[in-house]
C-alpha cells in the first residue's frame, strides 16, 4: 500500500496540470459501484447548526487512510464527490476505508510528495472508521467548498 501511494504521488505530481481524472492516474484507487447492501450516512448531517463548508478537524488525521490533493477535473461536484466515495470503496479489499470526505479548496500539506504545499485543491481522503461530527470543523473562509462526506458500511 505505501509503495503505491508514493508511486501514484509521484505520478500525481507529474500529471497534476493534466484534465485527467483521479482514478485515470496510474496507482490511485480505481472506482468500485457501491452494491445497494452498503448503507451510507452522512457524519455531517446530524447536527442542524453545522456549517455548510466544512474540513477535518486536525485529530482525525490520525485515522486517515490515503489522501489525495489535485486540481478539480471538472466543474460537476456532485460527480467529483462521487467518484472519491467510489474510490473509498474501491480502496484495497473494499474494507479498508470506512468514510471518506471531499471538498474543493482544501490546503495542501506541506511535504504532500514532497510539496511545499499550501496551495489550494480538490481534496479527497479516506478514513480507517466512520466519521462523527466531532471529526469536522467549520472551513476558513474560502475553503472546504462543497464539503461531502459518507461513512460506508457494508
Ligand atoms: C453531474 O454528475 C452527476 C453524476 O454523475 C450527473 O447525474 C449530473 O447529470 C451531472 N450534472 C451535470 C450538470 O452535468
Amino acid at each position: 500500500m505505501l509503495l503505491s501511494t508514493i508511486l501514484f504521488n509521484a505520478f500525481a505530481t507529474l500529471t497534476s496540470a493534466l484534465p485527467t481524472t483521479l482514478s485515470e492516474r496510474a496507482g490511485g484507487p480505481s472506482t468500485k459501484p457501491i452494491p445497494d447492501t452498503c448503507k451510507l450516512s452522512d457524519p455531517h448531517e446530524q447536527t442542524a447548526s453545522a456549517p455548510s463548508d466544512f474540513i477535518p478537524a486536525p485529530s482525525v488525521k490520525s485515522v486517515e487512510l490515503y489522501a489525495a490533493y489535485y486540481p478539480s477535473p471538472s466543474s460537476n461536484t456532485t460527480q467529483m464527490a462521487q467518484q472519491c466515495l467510489e474510490q473509498c470503496y474501491g480502496y484495497g479489499t473494499s474494507i479498508e476505508c470506512k468514510g471518506a470526505f471531499w471538498a474543493e479548496n482544501m490546503v495542501v500539506p506541506p511535504g504532500y510528495y514532497g510539496s511545499p504545499g499550501g496551495q489550494l485543491e480538490t481534496a479527497c481522503v479516506f478514513y480507517t472508521r466512520a466519521l462523527t461530527e466531532a471529526d469536522f470543523e467549520e472551513a476558513p473562509e474560502g475553503q472546504g467548498t462543497g464539503a461531502y462526506a459518507r461513512n460506508i458500511a457494508c
